[in-house]
């Protein structure tokens, strides 16, 4: 694992409410086209350093509550490098739920003081006309663990690249400041 400077691999973990579309995703990024139907959970893909941008072993894990148990997301999620929480920009609930419920158990699994970033990744841009940051900025200030956001279509392929990479770059590059706000005084 390669989180500090051995340039070793990354482990990209999917998790979000049921039905915003982590599986969609994931088969959009391999197949470079929007499939209609997929299963509950994908097969966890290996991709080689030389087709990354940043030139690392990149893994991405999908989670399913359909298939998985709270333990299995546990152990995913402790052995994750980077943890995208998706939610849908259509559905309220699922940005709702970032912060009174996957933010607080990724802090009970890791810690509170916890140093592996998150990207939020708002996906099914194509079926709205707003953005959604208006209510993820507030979610942002509020836990300093969280790196970045992007908006995103699995059906349009919109930014489905973009996403990845900054999964990759928040674990190889991150931006966090060296003190949280809370350190000073
Ligand atoms: P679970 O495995 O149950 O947790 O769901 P999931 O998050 O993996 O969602 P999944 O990929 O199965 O997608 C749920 C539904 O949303 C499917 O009908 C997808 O076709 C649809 N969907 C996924 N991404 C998009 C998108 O970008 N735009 C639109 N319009 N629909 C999408
Ligand atoms: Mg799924």
């Amino acid at each position: 694992m390669g989180r500090l400077n051995g340039k070793k691999d990354v482990r990209i973990l999917l998790v979000g409410d049921p039905g915003v579309g982590k599986t969609s995703l994931i088969f959009s990024l391999v197949s470079e086209e929007f499939s209609e139907e997929v299963p509950p959970k994908a097969e966890e893909i290996t991709i080689p350093p030389d087709v990354t941008p940043e030139k690392v072993t990149t893994q991405i894990v999908d989670f399913s509550a359909q298939e998985q148990s709270d333990e299995n997301l546990f152990q995913e999620i402790r052995k994750s490098n980077v943890i995208c929480i998706v939610y849908a920009v259509d559905d309220d609930d699922s940005i709702e739920k970032i912060s009174s419920y996957w933010l607080p158990l990724i802090r009970d699994q890791l810690g509170e003081d916890h140093t592996i970033p998150i990207v939020l990744v708002g996906n099914k841009v194509d079926l709205v006309e707003y953005s959604s940051l208006e209510l993820i900025l507030p979610i942002m200030n509020q836990f300093s663990e969280i790196e970045t956001c992007v908006e995103c279509s699995a059906k349009t392929l919109k930014n489905i690249s973009e996403l990845f990479y900054y999964a990759q770059k928040a674990v190889l590059h991150p931006t966090s400041p060296l003190y949280s706000s809370d350190d000073r005084d």
